[in-house]
């Protein structure tokens, strides 16, 4: 029998193999003149955990879905999003990092006028996806799934930017606990909550409480992930983490270990996790997939 970790595992591979599949499909859609094509290549196509595609595919298998392609549609969509605050994050006048994903990133590759672009293209091209007919096998998803997915998609998309602007202007500081949260609930629990309520939308209506549950869910995942972030930043290396470690003390970022310690972080980050399996108990052995990504999330390395 295999063990629990190896069925965390395979759900999270399944994930992986599904999304590459369709961000190579997606990509392959657009025109994109060089070396644009080759920057936004760069920085989707090459490794990557896929969390947020992972999340959106066991939200969006709930229960049975006619919508999923709408939920595809979204992975690709909030990984396309991801991808895009990547490449911006990295840029000097962000945080200045030369590794990501064990790579060059993208502006170290690409040069920092073709990694913005790449960014900016991603963004737009995240939308126009969630709009197409990419992967429809059966008639079109009905609009207003449609139009939610766009607006969720809209509303994280901006958090993030609100989020990484604090994170800049929190570093060197010493800031409050809850401003602290305000900023990693924006810079990465928006875009991890999007994920599992774009694919939410297509199964539930606005009424159910499976709705506020997943809601919950998403936010408490998504704050423990920077939490977690932050954690790895210090105990993990470059080797594992396929970006440098040790920067965020380096250069003064505000973060969980900084503000109350490694030990009362990590404290915190089980916390979070507790919380989200909690919200999780609703949907009783539905949420089989969504278990599994939560656990593999709380003892990931990298
Ligand atoms: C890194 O995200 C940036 C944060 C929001 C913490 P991930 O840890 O999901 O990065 P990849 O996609 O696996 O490279
Ligand atoms: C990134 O946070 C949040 C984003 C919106 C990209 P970090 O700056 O901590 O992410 P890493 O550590 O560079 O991946
Ligand atoms: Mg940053
Ligand atoms: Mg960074
Ligand atoms: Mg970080």
């Amino acid at each position: 029998m295999s063990s629990l970790t190896d069925v965390q595992a395979h759900a999270l591979t399944e994930a992986q193999n599904r999304i590459q599949q369709d961000l190579l499909t997606a990509l392959d859609a657009f025109a994109i003149p060089e070396p644009l094509k080759g920057a936004v290549h760069h920085a989707v196509m090459l490794g990557g955990k896929r969390v947020r595609p992972a999340l959106c595919y066991a939200a969006g298998s709930l229960k049975n879905n006619a919508n999923a392609a709408a939920v595809r549609r979204a992975a690709v969509a909030i990984e396309f999003i991801h991808c895009y605050s990547l490449a911006h994050d990295d840029l000097p006048c962000m945080d200045n990092d030369l590794l990501r994903r064990g790579q060059p990133t993208c502006h170290a590759a690409f040069g920092e006028d073709t990694a913005l672009l790449a960014g900016d293209i991603l963004q737009s091209m995240a939308f126009e996806v969630l709009g197409s007919r990419l992967f429809d096998q059966g008639p079109a998803v009905e609009a207003p799934i449609v139009l939610k997915q766009m607006q969720i998609l809209a509303t994280a998309a901006s958090k993030m930017v609100n989020g990484q602007v604090l994170d800049l202007q929190a570093e060197g500081k010493k800031i409050a606990q809850d401003a602290l949260e305000n900023i990693h609930r924006n810079k990465t629990g928006a875009l991890i909550t999007a994920a599992v309520m774009m694919a939410a939308v297509t199964l539930f209506e606005g009424t159910d409480q499976a709705i506020p549950k997943l809601r919950e869910y998403g936010q408490a995942v998504g704050l423990a992930f920077q939490v977690q972030d932050d954690i790895l930043d210090i105990v993990s290396d470059t080797d594992v983490l396929g970006k440098t470690a040790g920067k965020d003390q380096q250069v003064e970022k505000s973060t969980y270990p900084a503000l109350m310690g490694l030990e009362q972080a990590k404290a915190y980050a089980q916390e979070l996790h507790n919380q989200a399996m909690d919200a999780l108990a609703y949907f009783g052995d539905d949420a089989a997939q969504l278990i599994y990504i939560t656990q593999f999330l709380l003892s990931r390395k990298s």
